[in-house]
């Protein structure tokens, strides 16, 4: 049978039925595609992180259709987890709160992150299943996320089955915020820009900064992360340092005109939102082309580019 099916009403009752006998199923979610598994069976977990490669000190986020099923997750729900729900909940923003205390720990740590995502097929497949729904991003661990189903496929071949939803309208992952925490603090920047968060909680500890205790961090903030095949660098003349080398082992990923010259070359958009938009499709594009090498201009500055800037740092770490 086909393993990537339409998000319609019988493609919907088909990963319910498998995320109830705690199985896993790949969903759209409006950041990038989620491995979902009914988040307290130990069972389904496992597949996850078996699936996924992924280290098991690597805490997942799990996934609810309503704030009141996110309150009833945490032990404490804070006042900053009250307005940043209210304002941005069905949306690209995970909560680390205090964990409730009739949940299954199963060694994990004693915070959980929670989100209400946007999609309307992920909405529709937690309303279907009846069961919050751990679900990283669907992809082998520290590869490049899934922005469209059959990215879920080549990353995760024995995958049971991909809900197909099309191309994922924001392409980075969510912003992770402490609210454990006062002020909140930021553990992965991402779609969601921290302008948004700081307009709603006022001050927001960032990670390095001087208040954030430097021991406290993200688990999923390793060094290298969201990595294609190919060797990723951050420069600041691609096309300058791809003359002379072989045209077809390197690829160039660039949001200026001018730099976009060789064989391979990804011209992105020049605005954030739509780089970010773009960005895991381009990278897998360049895997596709089989490059060697892809040479990524330095994004600009300022905070709508900061997600952005911590993916392709990771992405070029070694
Ligand atoms: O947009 C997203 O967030 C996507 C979609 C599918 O919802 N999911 C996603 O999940 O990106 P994942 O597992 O790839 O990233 C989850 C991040 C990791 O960095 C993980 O360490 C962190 O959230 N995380 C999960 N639980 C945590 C906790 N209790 N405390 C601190 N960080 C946590
Ligand atoms: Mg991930």
């Amino acid at each position: 049978m086909n393993r990537v099916v339409a998000a319609d009403a019988a493609g919907l009752r088909r990963a319910a039925e498998l995320l109830r006998q705690e199985s896993v199923c790949a969903f759209p979610t409006e950041t990038v595609y989620g491995l979902g598994a009914h988040a307290f069976s130990a069972r389904a977990v496992a597949e996850v992180y078996r699936l996924k490669h992924r280290p098991s000190w690597n805490p997942l986020i799990v996934h609810v259709a309503t704030t009141a099923e996110a309150e009833a997750l945490a032990h404490e729900w804070p006042p900053a987890a009250r307005l940043l729900a209210e304002r941005f909940w069905p949306g690209p923003l995970s909560l680390v709160v205090e964990r409730a205390h009739h949940l299954p720990a199963n060694g994990g740590p004693p915070t959980i992150a929670i989100r209400v995502p946007a999609h309307p097929v992920a909405l529709a497949l937690l309303r279907e299943c009846g069961l919050p729904l751990a679900a990283p991003s669907a992809n082998r661990s520290e590869s490049i996320s899934p922005t469209t189903a059959e990215h879920v496929i080549r990353s995760l071949p024995d995958v049971p089955l991909v809900l197909d939803g099309g191309a994922c309208r924001l392409g980075i992952e969510s912003t992770v915020v402490d609210v454990t925490v006062s002020p909140p603090r930021l553990l992965r920047p991402g779609a969601l820009s921290l302008r948004a968060i700081r307009d709603v909680v006022g001050a927001l500890q960032l990670p390095g900064s001087a208040e954030a205790a430097p021991e406290v961090r993200s688990p999923g903030l390793a060094h290298r992360h969201y990595a294609p095949r190919a060797r990723l660098r951050l420069v600041d003349d691609p096309a300058a340092l791809a003359e002379g080398s072989d045209p077809g082992t390197v690829g160039i990923l660039t949001h200026l005109p001018a730099a976009a010259e060789g064989a391979h070359v990804e011209l992105l958009s020049a605005d954030p939102l739509e780089y970010g938009a773009d960005l895991y499709a381009a990278l897998h594009r360049l895997d596709d082309a089989g490059v060697a090498t892809i040479l990524a201009q330095h994004p600009p500055h300022g905070d709508d580019w900061l997600a952005i800037r911590d993916r392709l740092t990771r992405a070029s770490a070694q």
